[in-house]
């Protein structure tokens, strides 16, 4: 969604801000805009476009000023125009903000202060807001802003500043991500960590119905009533490095090649030669485990495909039932939560609107909930009653793919720990599922060696418009996420099947032009039923790229390439397999001259329904 970065304090404001916006373009990039105050005058620049193109044209670090705002659009409300990027003023251009959210009566609002005589350059709901805080502002920003806020409806991270009063920053959030950064003789305001992380690591995050007033010595919290609010700073852990990009030339390769790393601390103090603790700061016990009838796993996207992979895992090792929903259908129906029944939401984010409402909707009907989140203290963690973090890092590629393998991690460390609880999973086994998890990491970075053969892999196929991902069993989700890695970042159609459901429709589709991607690991399960199925394809005239164990000389014969992968036990393969298909995608993507870390269309967080 948009992306909101703002500073106080006694540094120049914009050439801090336009770095800090450049951190969050992941979020929306179709517009982006800045205000800052300088000589008691408000001065706002904006344009569509990505940051760099709007800045080549209006030069941002050229605004004067010690304190501002910015703001990167990904359009919700109006076309992607001049008029509606942000920032937004009053009339009087005496105060502008910045948005992200969607206001749900902004109709009912533009009526009122249209009344009282307000007018509109801009489609958008944001500028509703600004115009309503001018009508109530009589002298003091903060009441301005506490009246306007108690009469809108709908989801909000807002920034507003004032010449009227060109020391203060006030910050705002209800339902959208927002966080404060606490510095000395100075103080931030940002959608996400990445941009003020070269600023300062602590942190405090707003809660839904609060704003924040920043000066460039103090920070005040205060509820919507008014009353000041105490609230703890946070240090976070990740460093600047991790949210750069590090020599590569995308954010999706550097994440895809951070994968051995972050597997790695995801695991790290969780487990020891023959045991898994997940209990630490966490308080997943053996009782909340030995507590467990059922589960439901709530995520949306690149996180739901992680939770059908967690559905395999867990019926299989701690033979407890799953049912996996997309969130946003979950949250409209009526599921039968009883006693015992966990849900799980999966979400790198951690402010995915839909994954937020799926949890609140089953609290409602009294279910404990447990997240596997990414981001420390993102709106998802706090309202669990049990988080597992992993640790990817900041994730900023908008395209996931660290952030599912480490949810995999997570997934399975959760899974043989829960059954060797109940007894599924005897201590030898514990031990060496143990022992598999730990060869992950390096035998992920074997194919990542190797990846020139996935680039030349990806030359032949950039002219190619569709492609078919087949996979059965626990790989039946890789096709899945492998078809979604290649349509969001290369826009080539693609879809993800079982590789016998085929035979029921999709193989009408199949002829020399049909890449059909094929996840064929070897096991004792379904390896020989995935033989036949490419022999069905093959039969048609079907191009076969075969994801196949290395050293198989029996697929060899019956495909046209192959992309190997190491071999591990079957429950783990998932983790091998996604990794050439993160390549391809990658590679399509650049060959065919997209920018995969923002893809058209999409933004990192969703963080409206
Ligand atoms: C795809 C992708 C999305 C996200 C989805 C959920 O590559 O990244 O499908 O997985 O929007 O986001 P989180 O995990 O933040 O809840």
């Amino acid at each position: 969604m948009c992306g909101i970065v703002g500073y106080v304090g006694e540094k120049e404001a914009a050439p801090l801000l336009v770095e800090g916006l450049k951190k969050l373009e992941y979020r929306g990039y179709d517009s982006a805009g800045m205000a800052t105050i300088s000589e008691k005058k408000v001065l706002i620049e904006k344009d569509v476009g990505k940051i760099e193109e709007v800045d080549k044209k209006v030069n941002f670090k050229s605004m004067k000023g010690k304190i501002g705002l910015a703001h990167s659009r990904w359009a919700t409300h109006g076309d992607v125009t001049k008029e509606n990027a942000h920032p937004h003023t009053s009339m009087k251009e005496d105060i502008s903000i910045v948005h992200n959210g969607i206001i749900e009566n902004f109709a009912d609002i533009k009526k009122k202060v249209g009344k009282e005589g307000h007018t509109f350059s801009s489609d958008t709901d944001t500028e509703a807001i600004v115009h309503l805080i001018a009508a109530h502002h009589e002298g003091n920003l903060k009441e301005a802003v506490l009246k306007a806020l108690n009469e809108l409806e709908g989801a909000y991270a807002l920034g507003i500043i004032s010449s009227k009063e060109p020391h203060t920053l006030i910050a705002a959030r209800n339902e959208s991500p927002l966080i404060i950064g606490v510095g000395e003789g100075e103080n931030f305001i940002a959608s996400d960590v990445p941009a003020i992380l070269e600023h300062t690591k602590k942190i405090i995050y707003l809660d839904n119905g609060e704003i924040g007033v920043l000066t460039k010595d103090n920070v005040d919290i205060f509820d919507l009533e008014g009353n000041k609010v105490e609230k703890k700073i946070h240090t976070i852990e990740w460093t600047v490095e991790k949210a750069e990009k590090g020599g590569f030339d995308h954010f999706m390769l550097k994440e895809i090649f951070e994968q051995p790393s972050v597997i790695s601390e995801t695991v790290e103090g969780r487990i020891s030669e023959d045991s898994i603790d997940l209990n630490g700061k966490t308080g997943f016990t053996s009782e909340e485990m030995k507590r467990i009838k059922r589960i439901i796993i709530v995520a949306c996207g690149t996180s739901w495909h992680a939770g059908l992979v967690g559905e395999f895992m867990i019926e299989e090792l701690a033979k407890i039932p799953v049912e996996v929903e997309y969130a946003s259908e979950f949250r409209y129906r009526d599921p039968i939560v009883e006693k015992g029944t966990l849900i799980i939401a999966i979400s790198q984010s951690g402010e995915t609107a839909d994954t937020l409402a799926a949890i609140r909707h089953a609290k409602k009907k009294g279910a404990k909930i447990l997240s596997i989140v990414n981001v420390k203290g993102s709106s998802i963690a706090r309202e669990s009653d049990i988080v597992l973090y992993t640790k990817a890092g900041p994730e900023i590629g908008v395209a996931s793919t660290k952030a599912f393998t480490t949810q995999l991690i997570m997934l399975y460390l959760m899974t043989v720990e829960i059954g060797h609880v109940l007894g599924h999973t005897n201590d030898q086994q514990v031990k060496n599922r143990i022992r598999d998890l730990r060869l992950l990491p390096l035998q992920i970075q074997s194919m990542l060696d190797e990846r020139k053969n996935v680039h030349t892999l990806a030359k032949k196929f950039i002219e190619k418009a569709h492609a078919l991902y087949l996979g059965r069993g626990i790989n039946f989700p890789i096709a899945l996420e492998g078809a979604l890695k290649l349509k969001e970042v290369s826009y080539v159609h693609a879809e993800g099947y079982p590789a016998a459901e085929m035979k029921h429709g999709p193989i009408a589709l199949i002829d020399k032009n049909m890449p059909v991607v094929v996840i064929a690991t070897k096991d004792d399960r379904t390896y020989k039923k995935v033989l036949s199925n490419i022999q069905e394809v093959k039969a048609r005239g079907g191009i076969v790229i075969a994801i196949a164990s290395k050293g198989d000389r029996d697929i060899k014969k019956c495909v046209d390439y192959i992309l190997p992968v190491p071999q591990n036990s079957y429950i783990l393969t998932p983790l091998l397999a996604v990794v050439p298909l993160q390549l391809f995608a990658y590679y399509v993507a650049v060959l065919r001259k997209h920018d995969p870390d923002k893809p058209k269309n999409l933004a990192k967080s969703v963080t409206v329904e």
